[in-house]
């Protein structure tokens, strides 16, 4: 890299120039790759919800690259949690691209997490070689598969009839976080109690969170999900089967009348993905899970998120 670069902590003003940021990256790297960039709108404007939504939950752990002159051409989101460090979306500017920031920034956070005895997780997409292999070369190693299923949910709701198991769903409320987390933490072997409690207090951002019981009031699924106009998308949650599944998300996209939004279920959950085709689902990306640790014996139904990113 021949220019200085410096990496710092994200600032108050930076958020107009981090949506810009955000919302330039993704539209050049889709549209010169894919020829889709029209997938992230004409504005940068519902992109300050990312570091909004990062900085509410977790100050000051983003990472910028900076100019000399103080333009930010690079970020990269990251939070700690109880049991690994998750690592949000990553971007550099089309025209500071291919010369190691991407790479530096994830060293930073490679480097926390080492700190800290906590492998790293993220969400990589399948489509984009740039970032998968940004990521391998550092270590991650790619794991479950998903598919992103775009859909758009009829004003009338689903045509489809509601899946038995919805009797079981319910709107969770604060006093839910440890329970929804000990069942993460036995399905998945990972814990971020506090994730859960900021979707739950919904202060930033516009989140609704779902919890599913068992006859014997055990929690078996719970499924949260961004309803904000700048970014709905459902996730993240786990079920401990695929029927569990299946009503968490019958009961989430009837809450989502008239919308249209992405979802990523498991490729390998194939009766899930064949009632979400009969619902109205399509293909729109593929994604894969990546940590420099996987979890031996992780279990369940998961749906990933983009932010707060998890996998
Ligand atoms: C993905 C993205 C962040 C990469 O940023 P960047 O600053 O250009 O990346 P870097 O230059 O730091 O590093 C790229 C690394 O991947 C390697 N790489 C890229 N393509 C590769 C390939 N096909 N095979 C192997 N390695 C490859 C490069 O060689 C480099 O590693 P090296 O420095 O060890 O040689 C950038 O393209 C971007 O912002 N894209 C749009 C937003 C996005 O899609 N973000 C990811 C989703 S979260």
């Amino acid at each position: 890299m021949s220019e200085h670069i410096d990496f710092t902590a994200l600032t108050a003003p930076d958020r107009e120039p981090i949506a810009r940021l955000l919302h330039r990256a993704l539209v050049h790297w889709y549209e010169s790759r894919l020829g889709q960039g029209s997938r992230f709108g004409g504005s940068h404007e519902p992109f300050t919800l990312f570091p909004d939504v990062y900085e509410a939950l977790d100050p000051g752990e983003c990472v910028t690259a900076r100019t000399a002159s103080g333009e930010i051409v690079g970020v990269c989101f990251s939070h700690e949690r109880e049991t690994h460090v998750s690592v949000g979306i990553v971007a550099t500017a089309p025209d500071a691209g291919g010369r190691g920031i991407a790479k530096k920034m994830m060293s930073l956070v490679l480097d926390k997490a080492k700190r800290l005895g906590k492998p790293a997780r993220l969400v990589s997409s399948l489509l984009n070689l740039d970032s998968f292999s940004l990521y391998t070369r550092l270590g991650f190693v790619p794991g479950a598969m998903y598919q992103d299923l775009l859909i758009t949910v009829p004003e009338t709701g689903l045509a489809a009839p509601a899946p038995a198991g919805i009797a079981h769903v319910r709107d969770a409320v604060l006093a839910d976080v440890p329970r929804i987390s000990d069942f993460e933490q036995t399905q998945q072997g990972i814990r971020r109690e506090k994730d859960f409690a900021f979707f739950i207090r919904n202060e930033v951002g516009a989140w609704r969170v779902l919890v599913s019981e068992a006859a014997d009031g055990s929690v078996n699924g719970f499924l949260a999900m961004s309803v904000h106009p700048s970014f709905t998308m459902i996730g993240p949650g786990v079920a401990i089967d695929e029927e569990t599944a299946l009503a968490l998300l019958w009961r989430a996209l009837d809450g989502l009348r008239g919308q249209t939004l992405v979802f990523l279920a498991p490729c390998a959950a194939s009766a899930l993905v064949r009632t979400a085709y009969s619902w109205g689902a399509r293909n729109v990306e593929l994604h894969v899970a990546q940590s420099t640790a996987p979890v031996a014996g992780a279990k369940g139904i998961v749906f990933p998120t983009f932010m707060p990113e998890t996998a």
